[in-house]
């Protein structure tokens, strides 16, 4: 059984050895770059632990973990575009540091890379066809995101399923892929993929709180994207449940304002989060979030004491800055 700082130094060593054509440099230097500053890895960490509940030899599913990890950051370099972010892991996006069209192509290339890794993974059909649901389903999260902006009538149900989409299929599908190929009974992959996604929603809600209320030498992203885009965040969303007809209407003027400056519209938006106590409301429904996947953990079948690092894992990301 290995521990957390152990399955991220062999995830770090192996992202260290993923293989790249030579070139075009314009295509594979944006790649290397995205996968040289960092991120915290969770996705394949949670691939490996679901796997190490069950079978001891991590290295045997590396490239299907790589695979993830490659997935992930493709979908950033689009994210990034899609949502005009400059900043990425504390660095310029690709498309800052580079332009909007490498982006695309080297965020398409890394796509086809992940796919190609898995197929140079454990072989499972099952496994396949999991990979092939999360990482569809992410693209539809995506566009929900994307069409929840120019909508003003989205509810908190709409978010939950659209940040399910978006985010946590991934995280579930990495533990349910992971002890898949571990060999797991299909009640505990069950459990582990609940597990999994539960914690991914309130990771998403998470992020959404730290893009406005996180530290700014820690975020590593630019604070107040969210309110910027017209995010339909829980927090928005339910800032506009509470308001009152001023604060209404305040929210309105900003939302539909055309010409602003990005700054004072952060201030003022955050201004009536904090009058509102929207920080709270969001920092419980994480912490609810996070118990109740919790639960699905306990239902797993394998010794308590193989559960310990999933759940110093939860608890670590429950604490999280960036
Ligand atoms: C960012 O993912 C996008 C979300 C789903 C919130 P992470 O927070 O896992 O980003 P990195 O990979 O650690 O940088
Ligand atoms: C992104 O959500 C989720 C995916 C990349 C699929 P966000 O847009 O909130 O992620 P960040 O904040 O840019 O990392
Ligand atoms: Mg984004
Ligand atoms: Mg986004
Ligand atoms: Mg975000």
């Amino acid at each position: 059984m290995y521990t957390i700082a152990e399955l991220t130094q062999k995830i770090n060593t192996a992202v260290e050895g993923i293989q790249y054509n030579a070139e075009p440099k314009n295509l594979y230097d944006p790649i290397r770059y995205i996968l040289s500053i960092g991120g915290k890895r969770i996705r394949p960490l949670l691939m490996l632990m679901g796997y190490n509940l069950y079978k001891e030899d991590v290295d045997a599913i590396m490239n299907n973990a790589l695979a993830l990890e490659a997935y992930h950051n493709f979908t950033l370099l689009h994210d990034d575009l899609m949502d005009k972010s400059d900043l990425r892991r504390g660095n310029p996006t690709v498309h800052k540091k580079w332009n909007e069209n490498t982006a695309i192509l080297s965020g398409d290339t890394m796509l086809i890379m992940a796919y190609q890794l898995f197929n140079k993974g454990a072989k499972n059909e099952e496994a396949w066809t999991a990979f092939i649901n999360a990482t569809l389903g992410v693209g539809e999260g995506q566009q929900y995101d994307m069409d929840f902006e120019t909508r003003n009538d989205v509810t908190e149900a709409e978010y939950m399923e659209m940040i399910r989409m978006k985010t946590s299929l991934l995280l579930g599908y990495a533990l349910k892929i992971g002890s898949l190929l571990g060999g797991a009974n299909q009640a505990d992959v069950d459990h582990l993929y609940t597990f999994g996604e539960k914690m991914g929603l309130a990771y998403q809600l998470q992020d959404d709180l730290l893009d406005v209320y996180g530290d700014p030498t820690k975020f590593q992203k630019k604070l107040g994207g969210d309110i910027v885009e017209n995010k339909k965040t829980f927090m928005l969303i339910n800032a506009y449940m509470l308001a009152d007809e001023t604060q209404k209407a305040e929210l309105d003027r900003w939302i539909n304002a055309k010409d602003f400056s990005a700054q004072e519209k952060i201030d003022a938006v955050t201004h009536i989060y904090n009058i509102l106590g929207i920080n709270k409301l969001a920092q419980q429904k994480i912490e609810e979030l996070f118990a109740e996947s919790l639960k699905s953990l306990d239902l797993v079948t394998v010794p308590e004491e193989k559960k310990t690092e999933l759940r110093l894992f939860a608890n670590k990301l429950m604490g999280r800055k960036y």
